[in-house]
């Protein structure tokens, strides 16, 4: 795997503390410049020792010397960049989620193929070795056949000072899109397919304000999932697999950086629990992956099927709370 010269498009607070590291960690790229729109790239390049800033993102794609960008800007802001970004040549690394709606998703991947580049959306979790460790569970029948899921993923955010971007409807906010679209991800890479059924209802922050408590039920056939979120509770990241001889749990399972990197898998069957620790780095994991995509054009494991289903998903959830 060769290495890769990334551009940072937005000053962006996930960039700082978790993204530009992990790209430095991984072995297999360097941050090389940063633009911000709104004039902070200088002192955010100086902070991290990055070399060229830019004021303006165009500026920064017209840069011969990026290879690929990391676009960690406000939701309704990727697909524009996105599409901009494929159309100068550069491999896009998006953070999540990738788009706002299915429209959008067509659009980008119409520019990204036209271009020929390679586009993933940053669902890092995606990447930590406890999810195969759970993909190897479950297809060796360790609990059955998979009976329902449950995923739930909650934090606290601050209403004080200058609204943040989440809480913005105008920025594609709400707590949905912000974190119902791990548990979704999760739930189709599991299923590996649409679901039959949707059905959901959210609590929104006053008079068309965003969305900070939802909850949704869905059916994959005949496996049932279930998953909550909100912006209201101190951090909760678990998911549980329920078959019909076991349950697997995972009480840290999308911010595993949050503790350490550790993953751990609880494997409940005959009234014994095996634990399974697995530790792992899923941010540089996401940019090896990432980079074995672009430079030895290795598949990227149906990544991008999966971006659609959550993508397609997630509106219906929307649409079936009332959101849209
Ligand atoms: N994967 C993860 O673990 C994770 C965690 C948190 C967030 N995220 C995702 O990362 C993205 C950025 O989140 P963040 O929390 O890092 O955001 P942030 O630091 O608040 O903002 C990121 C950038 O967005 C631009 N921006 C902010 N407010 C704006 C406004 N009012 N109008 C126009 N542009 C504005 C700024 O770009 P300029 O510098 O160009 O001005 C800013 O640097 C989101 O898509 C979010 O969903 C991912």
């Amino acid at each position: 795997m060769e290495s890769l010269r990334w551009g940072v498009l937005g000053a962006a607070r996930i960039a700082r503390e978790q993204v530009i590291p992990a790209i430095r960690r991984s072995g297999c790229g360097d941050v090389v410049a940063v633009s911000s729109a709104s004039g902070r790239g200088r002192s955010y390049a100086h902070e991290l020792g990055i070399l060229r800033s830019y004021d303006s993102h165009e500026d920064l794609l017209a840069d011969p010397g990026v290879d690929a960008v990391y676009i960690a800007l406000p939701n309704s802001l990727h697909a524009a960049w996105i599409m901009r970004s494929a159309q100068a040549g550069k491999h896009v690394l998006c953070e999540k989620p990738v788009v706002l709606g299915s429209a959008e998703l067509d659009q980008v991947d119409a520019a990204v193929r036209a271009a020929g580049v390679h586009l993933a959306e940053a669902f890092m979790y995606r990447h930590h070795p406890q999810l195969a460790t759970v993909r190897t569970l479950l297809g060796a029948g360790e609990v059955g056949d998979l009976v329902a899921m449950e995923a739930r993923l909650h934090f606290s955010l601050p209403r004080t000072g200058t609204p943040d971007i989440r809480l913005r409807s105008d920025m594609g906010g709400g707590c949905l899109l912000d974190l119902g679209c791990y548990p979704v991800d999760l739930f189709g890479g599991l299923a590996g397919r649409d679901p039959d059924d949707v059905a959901a209802v959210a609590h929104r922050d006053g008079d068309g304000g965003v969305d900070t408590r939802t909850a949704a039920t869905l059916r994959y056939g005949d496996v049932l999932a279930t998953l909550d979120c909100s912006f209201d509770a101190p951090m909760v990241d678990t998911a549980t697999l329920i078959g019909t001889e076991g349950t697997i749990r995972l009480p840290h399972v999308f911010r595993t950086d949050l503790v350490g990197g550790v993953g751990t898998v609880h494997v409940d069957r005959e009234g014994r629990t095996r634990e399974i620790e697995v530790p792992g780095d899923a941010y540089a994991e996401q940019v090896r992956a990432f980079t074995a995509a672009v430079t030895d054009r290795r598949a990227a494991g149906g990544e991008f099927e999966l971006t659609r289903r959550t993508v397609g998903t997630l509106e219906r959830i929307a649409q079936a709370a009332g959101l849209t």
